[in-house]
């Protein structure tokens, strides 16, 4: 059987690092029909619409998407369309690993993070006034209970699931009291649930001092919106930068799959992007569809031509071009398929 996946390449280096991704999930003998869209910037200077209808008819067929990075203008312009596609398909847990490869000059070795991003509501609920004449504007963060037990529940169970030992909530309830307070206050009863993982939280700005620190004291963060969108950037800077971080966007009926990282305009078309952050999107794909020996073979083969180190991209401080690195990647999984 064919999985039926919606693929949307989207813009700057998109195109390229989606295509890698293709190909090392083909390159596993699990079977795809890809359907794929133009979403983002290059949708609006093609068509006029960002988030064109025939996008979220795909993704209401399949469920399921690989997508690459959208560019989103900033200050003007329109919305996210990121943000658009995780609030419409309601994925409300965003789910971002950051796990530790040889040779990536990374800081730090042996790092096996996993954060928990509340995906649909906080500060990015796309709730904003501009008073025009005293020239004001607020951006509100909605926090509901609703959201956060969904998200705290997804979360804890999750690391249960993965026997994870730690789960450390991230707020800033001390001057937020409202919101990122009742954030705090339904994690500690739900915790009380799983006796089995140790909870404990953190204010955001000492948390993210702590992980620069002494990242490898901590397991699992589970936050909300605006808070785990920049920890998961510091945390992917841990390892080794946003060439190497894939994340999951999950819902009740719908997962979307990217990587942390965004469109790159400075390395856009050259060739040398980074596909190692969508391939393991694509890699968390087969896991969540019950692929996992194919997971594990891309992950066991990207571990494989990272201890080599002899085919690394330049974001890496190595000289290879995606596609040479993708074809080595390919050929080590080639090779333990026949194995
Ligand atoms: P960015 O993540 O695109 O780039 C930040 C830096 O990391 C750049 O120096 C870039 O070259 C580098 N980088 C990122 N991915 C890389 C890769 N795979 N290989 C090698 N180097 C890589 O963040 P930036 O520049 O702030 O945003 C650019 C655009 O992307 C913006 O329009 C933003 O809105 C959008 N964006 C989209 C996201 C998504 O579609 N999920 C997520 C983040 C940003
Ligand atoms: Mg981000």
């Amino acid at each position: 059987m064919a999985y039926a996946v919606t693929l949307l390449p989207g813009d700057g280096i998109g195109p390229e690092v989606i295509g890698a991704a293709v190909k090392v999930l083909e390159s596993t003998g699990v079977e795809f029909e890809w359907d794929e869209h133009v979403a983002g910037m290059t949708a609006f200077e093609s068509g006029g619409d960002p988030l064109p209808q025939a996008v979220l008819a795909s993704i209401d067929q399949t469920r399921l998407a690989l997508k690459g990075p959208l560019t989103t203008p900033v200050g003007t312009g329109f919305r996210s369309v990121n943000v658009r596609i995780r609030q419409h398909f309601d994925t409300f847990a965003n789910v971002r690993p950051a796990q530790s490869l040889p040779n990536t000059r990374a800081r730090f070795d042996g790092l096996d993070l996993l954060l928990y991003r509340e995906n649909t509501e906080g500060l990015y609920a796309g709730i904003e006034y501009f008073d025009e004449r005293n020239q004001i504007a607020d951006s509100i963060a909605r926090v509901t209970r609703r959201g956060s037990e969904r998200i705290l529940r997804f979360a804890i169970e999750d690391a249960v699931s993965r026997g994870r030992k730690r789960i450390t909530l991230v707020h800033k309830a001390n001057i937020l009291k409202l919101s990122s307070g009742m954030f705090l206050e339904i994690g500690r009863e739900i915790a009380k649930d799983y006796p089995a993982i140790e909870f404990d939280d953190r204010i955001v700005d000492n948390m993210a001092m702590q992980l620069v620190i002494q990242p490898e004291r901590y397991d699992c963060i589970v936050t909300t919106n605006l808070f785990g969108d920049i920890l998961s950037d510091l945390m992917s800077g841990l390892v080794g930068g946003l060439g190497v971080t894939g994340a999951a966007n999950i819902g009740d009926d719908c997962a979307i799959f990217e990587a942390v990282h965004g469109s790159a305009p400075d390395i856009a078309g050259q060739g040398i992007a980074n596909p190692t952050a969508v391939i393991r999107s694509g890699a968390m794909l087969l896991r969540h569809v019950g692929e996992s020996a194919a997971a594990i073979a891309i992950e066991e083969a990207l571990y494989a031509v990272y201890a080599e180190g002899t085919h690394l991209t330049s974001d890496l401080g190595g000289s290879s071009s995606t596609s040479q690195f993708t074809n080595q990647l390919v050929s080590h999984i080639n090779a333990s398929v026949i194995a």
